[in-house]
């Protein structure tokens, strides 16, 4: 089987053809979600709350994200991952490279980070050494303490614009792929538009190229379930068919509807 790379999910965004993808963390999953046609998964950060049972991401290690990023390689050869950057692990370039280097180890084709333009030197510097960023804007749940909860970002025009703005410096720096969390889908459509990259949205809407769900939110496994997650698991009571219909919703454009999205 053919990996897949980077140039695929820039294929898919020239084709307009949406792609779905999603957290694991563990060989068993990773190697479901392969079989049934997921090939970009995270290695997230979330861990620390789906697999750890923290109330936030901040206690999460480097070490943590290594471990589960060698876990999901071993179940899924062939697909793309992108593992996490943990808290304070990337808080200065020269921070960033040897955390950045024992995630590529562990089988990571990418990393993440959480922040805008004040993250420029670092995506430089990683992509200048042949480490491959995806950015994050919106609601970064590492800044949860800054932000004061887990609330949709860029709603006034004012911080719209920032988000905008720094989705283009991180583009110009060399991110090559960038998530999108919790802000409204006109904003989330504007910055889809206007980057060249793959955009992939959760609680973006549906006009992002791609879509991520953590897996505990997909299949109804958290308790309570966030407004732009579905459980796909109730429509279909089995693990291989909600995945399923994950990929055909995200693909066809049913799912994230208005009732899971931010306007
Ligand atoms: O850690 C994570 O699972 C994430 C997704 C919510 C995008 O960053």
């Amino acid at each position: 089987m053919k990996p897949t790379t980077l140039a695929d999910l820039s294929q898919l965004k020239k084709e307009k053809r949406k792609f779905a993808t999603i957290t694991a963390y563990d060989a068993s999953f990773a190697h479901l979600f392969a079989e049934q046609g997921i090939n970009v998964m995270l290695i997230g950060d979330s861990l620390g709350m789906t697999v750890q049972g923290f109330d936030s991401t901040l206690p999460v290690t480097v070490e943590d994200i290594s471990y589960h990023t060698r876990n999901v390689r071993a179940g899924a050869p062939h697909s793309f991952l992108i593992a996490d950057m943990p808290f304070m692990s990337y808080a200065t370039p020269e921070q960033s490279f040897d955390n950045a280097a024992a995630l590529m180890r562990s089988g990571a084709n990418m990393v993440k980070i959480e922040g805008g333009d004040w993250l420029c030197d670092t995506v430089k510097m990683l992509t200048e050494r042949a480490v491959p960023v995806c950015g994050h804007l919106g609601l970064t749940p590492q800044s949860v303490n800054v932000l004061g909860g887990y609330k949709v970002q860029g709603r006034d025009e004012t911080s719209a614009q920032k988000l905008f703005n720094d989705a283009i410096a991180l583009e110009k720096a060399g991110i090559q792929l960038l998530v999108l969390e919790c802000v409204p889908t006109g904003l989330a459509q504007r910055v889809t538009e206007a980057l060249e990259i793959p955009v992939i949205g959760i609680g973006a809407g549906n006009m992002t190229d791609g879509q991520i769900l953590v897996m505990h939110d997909a299949l109804g496994i958290t308790a309570r379930l966030p407004k732009f997650a579905k459980d796909f698991l109730k429509e279909t009571g089995n693990v291989r068919d909600a995945v399923r219909l994950y990929i055909e919703q995200v693909e066809s454009g049913i799912y994230p509807d208005q009732a899971h999205s931010f306007n």
